[in-house]
């Protein structure tokens, strides 16, 4: 069963289906207070104490010096992030500012249109623009509008929901999408390499790979204190790479049952490990939670660039990786039926990985 999530036009009123409100539309009504459908329970809510912890920071330079004392200790603070962390940021990452801003600018000013046009968009089948992960309709709502794309391989591209507004929105998404995918290789090598394997071992050289972005939108939010722009959840691809606001913080990541702000900094990249990587390191590598938060009088976007092996690929632990003292934690499975069950529930945590564990 497909549960592909409706927007709420205004003007045919509420149907069938899971039908949820465009959030930027809710906003720009001056709600005094939060309506019930965004309401968390008193667990969930986001809370007052924020731990002053910072998450760690890669110098992508320091992998292109000639030394290689310099490359080394990078790769052991890369390494070491990745395992006791699962977060980074990535600075000196190469991806020029310019292309990173437009980036920004071109999502704003898309989110700015008028929403029939925005609609022409509408989300089908986990493409295009509105909401995902609604998977019943009495379940609590994310405070933010969503856009899905695949970007990568080029021959996936649902062309009919990329914007032709503003006009250079397809050129840069496509400019932004080839630089991802490049540094994405990168880390991908990197991090084989740290796990003692060969360079190529989380991606094949001629292998296909997909890339899927997800622009998120949160309005300001009348009760932010009640509210989450985004839920738990982990991501499924193998490397996640996000585009934030410098401006506004959202991103909140579960550290030792903490969550802790991911402080933005200015032309750096926020770099995640997600559940395939787990499964191909054999849980060397971790998918850690993370969520995002909302704020009363401002408004924050963010894009996430999701990259990993194609949808038709066997995926399982790297057997180089597996022996006496490292038994197997996760099956063998094709990519597609993980994604199928990912998209057709609602975002809960880490419970999707539960798919390829291997029960003791
Ligand atoms: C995501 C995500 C965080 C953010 O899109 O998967 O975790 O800060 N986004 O928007
Ligand atoms: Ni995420």
């Amino acid at each position: 069963m497909f549960n592909s999530a409706m927007v709420f036009d205004p003007s045919e009123g509420i149907s069938e289906g899971f039908l949820v409100p465009v959030v930027q539309e809710l906003a720009s009504q001056n709600l005094h207070s939060l309506p019930q459908r965004y309401i968390r329970s008193e667990k969930e809510r986001p809370n007052n104490s924020t731990p002053h912890l910072d998450i760690p920071i890669i110098d992508m330079g320091m992998f292109m010096r000639d030394s290689d004392l310099c490359k080394q200790k990078e790769l052991e603070k890369l390494g070491m992030a990745c395992k006791q962390w699962g977060f980074f940021q990535a600075v000196n990452h190469g991806i020029p500012l310019s292309l990173t801003e437009r980036m920004k600018a071109i999502v704003k000013e898309f989110i700015q249109l008028p929403l029939e046009e925005k609609l022409n968009y509408k989300i089908e089948e986990f493409e295009g623009y509105g909401q995902a992960f609604v998977a019943s309709d009495d379940q609590i709502l994310d405070w933010a509008d969503i856009m899905y794309l695949t970007t990568l391989p080029q021959e996936e591209r649902k062309m009919n929901f990329w914007p032709t507004k503003p006009v250079d929105f397809r050129e840069t998404v496509d400019q932004y999408a080839l630089e991802i995918q490049k540094l994405g290789n990168t880390f991908l090598c990197l991090l084989s390499e740290y796990a003692g394997l060969k360079a190529d071992c989380f991606i094949k050289k001629y292998e296909k790979m997909t890339q899927l972005m997800r622009l998120n939108y949160y309005p300001p939010c009348p009760r932010p204190d009640l509210a989450l722009g985004l839920s738990p959840h982990s991501d499924g691809y193998a490397l996640t790479v996000l585009l934030q606001d410098d401006e506004t913080v959202g991103l909140q990541i579960c550290k030792d049952s903490e969550w802790i702000p991911v402080q933005p900094i200015p032309g750096a990249l926020v770099v995640n490990i997600g559940d395939m990587l787990e499964v191909m390191s054999n849980g060397i590598y971790k998918s850690i939670e993370h969520r995002a938060i909302t704020n009363m009088d401002r408004d924050r976007i963010s894009i996430a660039m999701f990259y990993g092996p194609a949808r038709e690929t066997e995926v399982g632990p790297a057997p180089e990786l597996i022996d006496e003292l490292h038994p197997c934690q996760y099956r063998r499975f094709i990519l597609a039926d993980y994604m199928q069950n990912f998209l057709s529930g609602k975002l809960e945590g880490k419970k999707n990985i539960e798919f390829a564990k291997i029960k003791s």
